[in-house]
C-alpha cells in the first residue's frame, strides 16, 4: 500500500458526502473487488475474521452486493445481501489508519441511495452492543434499534448482545 494512504485525510466534518469524496478523491464503486483485499481488511477489523474463499463466495454470489471505497487501494467496504425488498448489512469495515475521517458515513450512505434507487423498503444490521463506535453511526445516519440477541455474540473471554437496528427506506 503506498505511503499516502496511511496517513489520514483532514476532519471535514461540514462537508456533504459528494463533496467529500471528490475533494478525497475516494471512489465508492459496486465493482467486483478480490477475496484477498476484502479478507486483509476485515482480518484487521474484526476479532474472528473471514477467510478469502469466503469473500470470493460472496462476490460470486448475485444477492450479495460490495461498496468498495478506494482510493488507489481499496480501504474499506460493505457487503449487504438483498432479498426482495429488503437488504441486510452483512458486514462492513475501514481500514483502521483511514478511520474517523468520514469515509465510513460515505460508504454506508452511498450504500443507502443504492437501496433507495433500487426501491428497497428495509435496511438491517445486526451490531455488538459493545460496539459504539458503529451504533453512532448507524444512528447518525437514521437506523433505529428494534431487538436484541442475548448472549450472541462470542469472543475468547465473553459473549455480548448482538442489537438489531433497522431503517425505513420508504
Ligand atoms: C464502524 C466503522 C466502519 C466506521 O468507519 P469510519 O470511517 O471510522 O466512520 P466515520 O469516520 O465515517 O464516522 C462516522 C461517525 O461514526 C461515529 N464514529 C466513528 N468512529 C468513532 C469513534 N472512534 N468513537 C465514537 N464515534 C465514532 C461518529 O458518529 C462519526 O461521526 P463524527 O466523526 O461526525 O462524530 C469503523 O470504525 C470500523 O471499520 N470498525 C471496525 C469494524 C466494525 O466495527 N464494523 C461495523 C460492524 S457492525
Amino acid at each position: 500500500m503506498s505511503d499516502h494512504l496511511i496517513q489520514k485525510l483532514p476532519l471535514d466534518k461540514g462537508l456533504k458526502i459528494e463533496s467529500f469524496i471528490k475533494k478525497h478523491n475516494i471512489s465508492i464503486t459496486l465493482k467486483k473487488n478480490s477475496g484477498k483485499t476484502l479478507s486483509k481488511i476485515h482480518k484487521v477489523s474484526f476479532p474472528r475474521h473471514w477467510t478469502e474463499s469466503y469473500f470470493n463466495s460472496l462476490i460470486d454470489h448475485p444477492n450479495y452486493k460490495i461498496f468498495s471505497a478506494s482510493n488507489e487501494n481499496t480501504i474499506g467496504f460493505l457487503i449487504i445481501l438483498t432479498t426482495k425488498d429488503i437488504s441486510e448489512i452483512i458486514t462492513f469495515a475501514i481500514l483502521p489508519q483511514m478511520r474517523r475521517q468520514g469515509i465510513g458515513k460515505a460508504l454506508l450512505t452511498k450504500s443507502i441511495e443504492w437501496l433507495i434507487s433500487k426501491n428497497f423498503s428495509y435496511y438491517n444490521l445486526e451490531v455488538s452492543a459493545e460496539n459504539i463506535t458503529a451504533q453512532k453511526l448507524y444512528k447518525t445516519l437514521g437506523f433505529i434499534q428494534v431487538g436484541i440477541r442475548k448472549n450472541y455474540y462470542k469472543s475468547q473471554i465473553q459473549r455480548s448482545d448482538a442489537l438489531l437496528y433497522t431503517k425505513k427506506l420508504k
